[in-house]
């Protein structure tokens, strides 16, 4: 079988390697001639663990490959799949002129029956205006060519993209014939060795799963959130709620870590887009409205307690931040956390000096001269007056408090993913807050106040 993928992104390239992967012929398409020319030499442009090894791979054998003409792409191909960005307008709403824009090309250019895969995370309904703007195009050259169209979102996530596309919990394809849904148990047949299901199901109810599952996802996070920080103010700690609702299996252990708030490229978009689409049915979504306002809130959380403990003056302050990326494992800074805290310090006239063991280059690409550069994490925190943590890395779990003792000017700690514990920061004398933990108040501290 052969298929295209259109759009070289974080779905779009785990989608065309790991379909290499077993054994189909895949051309990749992107209109980014850098972008193509470096995936050509199996340089991957995001880092995303064990991505590069299955590319380099696969284009060994063949099986990948890659160019900028769609028309060239979609020559041979039984399926093409639309993986391109979607990015929000100002309103909140999903942009959809890049894959309005593949479509129009994929109908200028075909010779022969595709099915038409929508693997853009797309508002309800944007299927059939692939199918439009195909027919379209087919119409003005004025031939008859079969083809279908499909919704097929993507679940995986950023960290562990490869393993979430090849090991899937569930793949979920919308189709309208079953000529279609043949192509597409045909393409997915290797991945289901696990035993989870792939689910067929109408367009809309395909496309409406996608942003039900995110929104529920950050719905979790955002509930967590509220409660974490309702059990500082009645003095529970949200670690020990949290184990005692999450062993309720109705509940579940997953998803429910509080910190500094969602972020990413994905549950912001996601949440908005479909506030939106419901508001355009005069559908008010009232939990997903407070879901975005909680998360927003929670962004600021860390800055919030910083001001509490440094009485509102951070004037000529510094600080260590560890972890910039919105989450570990990935160099993705959209939407981070880290953004809005460094945003927040910067204008109370605070200096940050950050380390992050991937995202340097992409924060540096973002912020410039707004925060200083460390080499490592030691580097992060000389001289500061607190340290703040904002991604939970595992190369910050066990850090040697010895030294951070000796480089630092204050034992202050501000932790936005309750990673250290809290007894052990007593026993080291830390002044340490975490999120739904009562905070832990140092002798140092307590010696300076008096
Ligand atoms: C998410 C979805 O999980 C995925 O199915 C979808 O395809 C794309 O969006 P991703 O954005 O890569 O994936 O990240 P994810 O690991 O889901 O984390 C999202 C955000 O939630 C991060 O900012 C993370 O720090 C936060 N989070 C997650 C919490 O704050 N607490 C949790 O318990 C879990």
């Amino acid at each position: 079988m052969n298929i295209t993928v259109v759009g070289t992104g974080y779905v779009g390239l785990v989608t065309g390697t790991c379909f290499a992967e077993t054994g189909i012929n895949v051309t990749c398409v992107d209109i980014d001639k850098k972008k193509i020319e470096k995936l050509r030499k199996g340089e991957v442009p995001i880092y995303e663990p064990g991505l590069d090894v299955l590319l380099e791979r696969n284009i060994d054998k063949g099986r990948i490959s890659f160019t900028t003409s769609l028309q060239k792409g979609i020559q041979e191909c039984d399926a093409v799949f639309i993986a391109v960005g979607t990015p929000p307008d100002e309103d909140g709403s999903a942009d959809l002129k890049y894959v309005l824009g593949v479509a129009r090309e994929i109908g200028q250019h075909m010779e022969d029956y595709k099915v038409v895969i929508t693997k853009s995370t797309v508002p309800v309904g944007t299927s059939f205006k692939v199918k439009a703007a195909v027919e379209e195009e087919l119409q003005a050259r004025n031939v008859r060519i079969p083809f279908d169209v499909a919704s097929n979102p993507e679940f995986l996530k950023e960290g562990s993209a490869v393993d979430d596309f090849l090991k899937p919990d569930r793949i979920v394809v919308g189709v309208e014939s079953k000529r279609a849904e043949k192509v597409m148990k045909r393409l997915y047949k290797p991945f289901l060795m696990n035993g989870h299901p792939l689910l067929f199901m109408d367009i809309f109810s395909s496309e409406m799963t996608k942003y039900a599952a995110n929104s529920m996802l950050a719905t979790k996070i955002s509930f967590m959130n509220d409660i974490a920080n309702l059990c500082e103010l009645v003095g529970a700690n949200v670690d020990l709620v949290r184990k005692g609702i999450g062993s309720d299996t109705r509940i579940g252990n997953k998803f429910i870590y509080p910190g500094t708030g969602y972020g990413g490229s994905c549950f912001p978009k996601d949440v908005q887009a479909l506030v939106r689409t419901a508001d355009e049915y005069g559908h008010s979504l009232e939990v997903l409205k407070a879901v975005e306002a909680v998360n927003y809130r929670q962004k600021t959380t860390l800055v919030e307690k910083i001001k509490r403990h440094f009485d509102n003056d951070l004037k000529g302050k510094q600080f260590g931040m560890w972890g910039l990326s919105f989450k570990p494992k990935t160099d993705d800074m959209r939407e981070a956390p880290s953004l809005v805290i460094i945003e927040e310090l910067k204008a109370l006239g605070a200096t940050i000096r950050a380390y992050d063991p991937v995202a340097m280059e992409e924060a540096e690409r973002i912020l410039g001269d707004k925060i200083e550069y460390a080499k490592d994490e030691y580097d992060a925190i000389i001289d500061a007056d607190a340290l703040i943590l904002v991604t939970e890395w595992s190369e910050f779990r066990m850090p040697n408090f010895r030294i951070l003792e000796k480089l630092m000017n204050q034992k202050v700690i501000f932790d936005g993913r309750n990673v250290y514990d809290p007894e052990e920061m007593e026993e080291l004398e830390f002044t340490y807050y975490s999120i739904g933990r009562e905070p832990v108040q140092s002798n140092e501290k307590q010696t300076v106040d008096l």
